[in-house]
């Protein structure tokens, strides 16, 4: 009896959990929609699949995804920060099964490609696997113009050169196109700044093995490209902040050194016209200002507090380690003899080591 179980027939894109989340970033591409979706739906055959657009468009793209019956997480004028990246980003929220493919809606990444990525990262036990223009049989054939290979080629270059262990073994990091673990790419970990969202995902995310698979990136199906200077500016601010923050805690000392000449340059400031002891307790103010600004904007991931709560914490952290710092500074320059500015930039060394742990753990941890 027991053996005798109802048959059920479920349509694959709504019953079984999805194995597979194909993350879509859109802008612009209504004329691309619905041959995506039919080439994914046929690429895939019955593996259970989710594919969710994650869309940015002022044209009717929203409705013709609404046509296809995918999940449409649509940011409106005003709600797209971190443009392609934070729109990637926001898939990943939204994605529910274990592994992750990220694909342009252009149709210049091969949806018959992704069930090779897949099967690349179960055979390989990766946690990404890339989708190459520049690996084997692969070839960027689709990038429009010399001047474009060009950048591609010579970005691709610069990344490798900013992170040359992260990136061994990856020949195109500049790529739209991969797989990725859900569980690798915790999204409040990431803070994706336009396009290079592989980049940040490798570099961020708790990604171990890598591998790639070869593939030919084609030509724009319809519309055009949003590829612009402004955006290649922004790779290069990207990859500067990637830099700082990994490892933490360079960026940590960068704040640091760089907030003991605010600190001194302070504390000469005020000491004109106070005891150096009350100029020193101002200008260790005008440095935690300092050190916040650099440490939040560049070296860590925002986590789940608002900014204003985090330089709350960061605040009293400091200004609970203000006491301290003084006391050692007072205790340098009367026992030690030491000259004041010397003392002080000892002291805010002392205090860097005690500064980093606290505000890792209880400003920006869970
Ligand atoms: N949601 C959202 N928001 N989507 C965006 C945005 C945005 O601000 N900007 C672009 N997109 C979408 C486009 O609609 C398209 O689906 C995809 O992101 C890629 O944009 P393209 O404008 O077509 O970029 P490309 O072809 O010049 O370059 C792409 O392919 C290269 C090769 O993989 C990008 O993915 C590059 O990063 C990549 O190197
Ligand atoms: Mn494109």
């Amino acid at each position: 009896m027991a053996d005798i179980a109802p048959t059920r027939i479920r349509p694959a894109e709504t019953a079984a959990p999805p194995a597979v989340s194909v993350v879509v970033p859109t802008r612009n591409e209504a004329g691309n929609v619905r041959p995506l979706v039919d080439r994914l739906r046929a690429a895939f055959g019955s593996t259970p699949t989710e594919i969710v657009f994650v869309d940015d468009s002022d044209d009717d793209t929203p409705a013709a995804i609404a046509g296809t019956g995918a999940r449409l997480v649509h940011r409106p004028a005003g709600q797209r920060a971190g443009g392609l990246g934070g729109a990637v980003v926001a898939g990943f929220r939204a994605a529910t099964a274990p592994w992750v493919v990220v694909m342009d809606g252009d149709l210049q990444h091969p949806p018959e490609t992704v069930p090779d990525l897949l099967a690349a990262g179960e055979v390989d036990n990766a946690d990404a696997v890339v989708a190459s223009r520049y690996r084997g049989a692969g070839s960027a054939g689709g990038l429009s113009g010399r001047f474009r290979r060009l950048v591609s080629r010579a970005t691709g270059a610069l990344a490798k050169l900013v992170f040359p262990l992260r990136l061994r073994g990856v020949t195109d990091p500049m790529s739209g196109f991969f797989a990725v673990r859900r569980d690798a790419v915790p999204p409040d970990a990431l803070r994706p700044d336009g396009y290079k969202i592989l980049l940040e995902v490798l570099v961020r995310g708790r990604i171990g093995r890598v591998v790639e698979v070869p593939y030919t990136f084609r030509s724009r199906l319809a519309g055009e490209s949003k590829a612009s200077l402004r955006e290649g500016l922004r790779f290069g601010r990207h990859l500067l902040t990637l830099r700082l923050s990994r490892p933490r805690i360079a960026g940590f000392a960068l704040a640091g050194a760089s907030g003991i000449a605010v600190n001194s340059g302070a504390l000469w400031l005020f000491a004109l016209g106070l005891p150096y002891l009350v100029a020193a307790v101002l200008a260790v103010q005008v440095a935690i200002g300092w050190n916040f600004l650099i440490i939040d904007r560049l070296v860590m991931p925002p986590g789940r507090r608002t900014r204003l709560r985090r330089f709350g914490r960061f605040l009293l952290l400091n200004n609970t380690l203000t006491p301290i710092h003084v006391g050692l500074l007072y205790a340098m320059v009367t026992y030690g003899g030491l000259h004041y500015l010397a003392a002080n930039a000892i002291a805010i060394m002392v205090v860097f080591a005690v500064r980093y742990l606290a505000t890792s753990r209880w400003v920006y941890g869970e």
